[in-house]
C-alpha cells in the first residue's frame, strides 16, 4: 500500500502550485464572523517557547481585537513560563501605554482548562474555539499542525521551516492548496520577507537593477546553539526534545532549521524558481557529546538551475570562528550586498561603485508579519505564502539530503522522498540517538 502523501510531484507542477498560492486570498468577504457581533479574534498558541512567546505578543499587538485564548505545549514548565512571561510583557505595556490600566493584560484569556499539554495539545488548542493559531513548536511537528489547522478552518501563522522531510513537505503543500481553496491565512515565518530594507533590496534585484541575476552566494556562519545536559528523570525522548536543534528528526539539521533563512533569500534572488538539483558537502568537525545529537556542523551547497545558473550557500555552526550572514547577488550589470543584521542593503555597478542603498526606517519584521497577516484576515483577503515557504524549506532539505548521502539530489527526488524522519510510535521512553550520516554510505531514500 502506498503511504499517505506519495503523490508524485514535479518541479513544473510545483511552480504552478506556488504561483497560485503566493498571494493574498481573492474573495472579498471577511472570513471572521463572531457571535454577538464581537470583533474579537481568538488566537491559540502551539509551542510556548521563545518564538511562541514573541509571536503571541506580536499577534496581540497586531490587532486590538486579538485575544490569546488557549495554549499548548508538550512540557508544563515551558507553558507556564510562557504564560507568566506573557502576563509580564502585557503588564509592562499597560504601565507604558495606559497608566497602569489592565487593557493589555485582559487580552490574555487562557483559562486553566484551555492550557493543554502533550503530543495532542495542538489538536486541543485548534479545537478550543479559536479563529487563528500560532504554530511555533519544533519543525518536525509543523506538517501535522498545519494540516489539522487547515482541516478545522483556522487561519495560521506557521514558523519556518515548515517540514524536515519529503513526506512532511508534501503534506504542507497539500495543506497550502487546501488553505487557498478555503481562503484561509497561512503565513510562514520567513520574517525577512517582511523586512522593509530586505523587500526594497530584493525589489531592486528582481526588478533588473543588476541586469539578469547570474549567481547568488548566501552565508549563515554562526556559533553552536544551546546544549542542555541530561537531567535525572529525563527519558531519551525528553533529552532529545530538550536539545531539539541537534537532532535531525526534530529540527531537520541547522541548514533546515536556521540557515533556511538564507536559503530562502537565495530563492528570492532567483525569482523563487526551484533549482533542478543540488550537490552539497557537509560534515561534523567540532561537535561532540550526547547533547549534540546527530546533526552536522557545516554545509556547502551548490544549487544548479535548469538554465545553467548556479547558487551557493554555506552555513556553519562552530564556535570561535568568524560569523557571516550575508547574501551576495551577482548579475550581468552589477551586484547586491544584503545583510539584515548590519543592516546593509546596497546595489553596486560592475565598476564597484554604489548605485543604490536603502536608508528608510525599518519596523520590527516579526511585528510586520503579524500586522499584515491579521490585517489581511480582517479584510477577507488572508495572506497565504505557504507554498513559497515550502519551496524554500525543500531547498534546504534537499541540500541536507545531498550532504548526508554524498549524492547529487534532484528537486523531484527530494520532493518525492519516502524518508520519514519521525520515530514511530512517538512515546516518552527509550529512543537511541540516530547515527550521524556518512556521505557515500548513507542512502538516499
Ligand atoms: N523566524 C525566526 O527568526 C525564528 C527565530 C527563532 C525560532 N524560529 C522557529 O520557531 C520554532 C520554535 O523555535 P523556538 O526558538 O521558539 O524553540 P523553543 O525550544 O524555545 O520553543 C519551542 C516550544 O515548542 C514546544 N513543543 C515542541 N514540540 C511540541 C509539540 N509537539 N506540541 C506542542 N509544543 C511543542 C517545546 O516544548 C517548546 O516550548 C522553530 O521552528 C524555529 O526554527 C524562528
Amino acid at each position: 500500500m502506498k503511504p499517505e502523501n506519495t503523490l508524485n510531484v514535479s518541479r513544473r507542477e510545483f511552480v504552478k502550485a506556488s504561483a497560485a498560492a503566493v498571494a493574498v486570498g481573492t474573495l472579498a468577504t471577511p472570513i471572521l464572523a463572531h457571535a454577538g457581533g464581537s470583533d474579537r479574534i481568538k488566537v491559540g498558541l502551539i509551542g510556548c517557547g521563545g518564538r511562541g512567546t514573541g509571536a503571541a505578543v506580536q499577534a496581540l499587538r497586531a490587532d486590538p481585537g486579538v485575544v490569546l485564548w488557549s495554549m499548548g505545549d508538550v512540557f508544563r514548565d515551558r507553558l507556564e513560563t510562557c504564560h507568566a512571561n506573557l502576563r509580564t510583557a502585557m503588564a509592562a505595556l499597560d504601565e507604558e501605554e495606559s497608566e497602569g490600566s489592565a487593557r493589555w493584560r485582559d487580552r490574555i484569556e487562557v483559562a486553566e482548562e484551555r492550557r493543554f499539554l502533550g503530543f495532542d495539545a495542538y489538536k486541543r488548542v485548534i479545537d478550543s474555539g479559536v479563529d487563528a493559531v500560532l504554530l511555533t513548536s519544533y519543525p518536525c511537528f509543523r506538517p501535522l499542525e498545519i494540516a489539522y489547522a487547515v482541516e478545522r478552518g483556522k487561519h495560521a501563522f506557521a514558523e519556518k521551516p515548515v517540514a524536515v522531510d519529503g513526506p512532511g513537505l508534501r503534506s504542507v503543500l497539500a495543506s497550502a492548496e487546501a488553505a487557498r481553496r478555503q481562503n484561509l491565512g497561512l503565513l510562514v515565518g520567513f520574517c525577512w520577507r517582511y523586512n522593509a530594507g530586505m523587500r526594497a533590496c530584493f525589489e531592486q534585484v528582481n526588478g533588473g537593477a543588476l541586469g539578469r541575476v547570474t549567481t547568488v552566494h548566501t552565508t549563515y556562519h554562526t556559533g553552536t546553539l544551546p546544549r542542555r545536559p541530561r537531567q535525572e528523570g529525563w527519558s531519551d525522548l525528553e533529552f532529545q526534545m530538550r536539545n531539539w536543534w541537534h537532532f535531525t528528526w526534530i529540527s531537520g539539521d541547522h541548514i533546515v532549521e536556521q540557515a533556511v533563512h538564507s536559503v530562502d533569500r537565495t530563492a528570492w534572488a532567483m525569482g523563487d524558481l526551484p533549482p533542478a538539483r543540488v550537490t552539497c558537502l557537509g560534515g561534523r568537525a567540532a561537535r561532540s557529546g550526547p547533547e549534540h545529537g546527530n546533526v552536522f556542523d557545516h554545509f556547502a551547497a551548490v544549487y544548479e538551475y535548469e538554465d545553467g545558473r548556479r547558487a551557493f550557500h554555506t552555513c556553519r555552526q562552530i564556535d570561535h570562528c568568524p560569523g557571516d550572514n550575508t547574501d551576495y547577488v551577482y548579475g550581468t550589470e552589477g551586484s547586491a550586498i544584503v545583510n539584515g543584521w548590519a543592516p546593509t542593503y546596497a546595489v553596486k555597478g560592475l565598476d564597484g561603485a554604489e548605485r543604490w542603498r536603502f536608508r528608510g526606517p525599518i519596523k520590527d519584521m516579526y511585528q510586520v508579519e503579524h500586522d499584515e497577516l491579521f490585517a489581511s484576515i480582517r479584510a477577507g483577503t488572508p495572506i497565504n505564502d505557504c507554498a513559497r515557504g515550502a519551496n524554500s524549506t525543500l531547498m534546504a532539505i534537499m541540500a541536507r539530503m545531498a550532504a548526508y548521502t554524498g549524492q547529487t539530489v534532484s528537486w523531484e527526488q527530494a520532493l518525492n522522498s519516502q524518508e520519514s524522519l519521525m520515530p514511530t510510535p512517538l512515546e516518552w521512553g527509550d529512543l537511541p540517538t540516530p547515527p550521524v550520516a556518512v556521505p557515500g554510505q548513507t542512502k538516499l531514500v
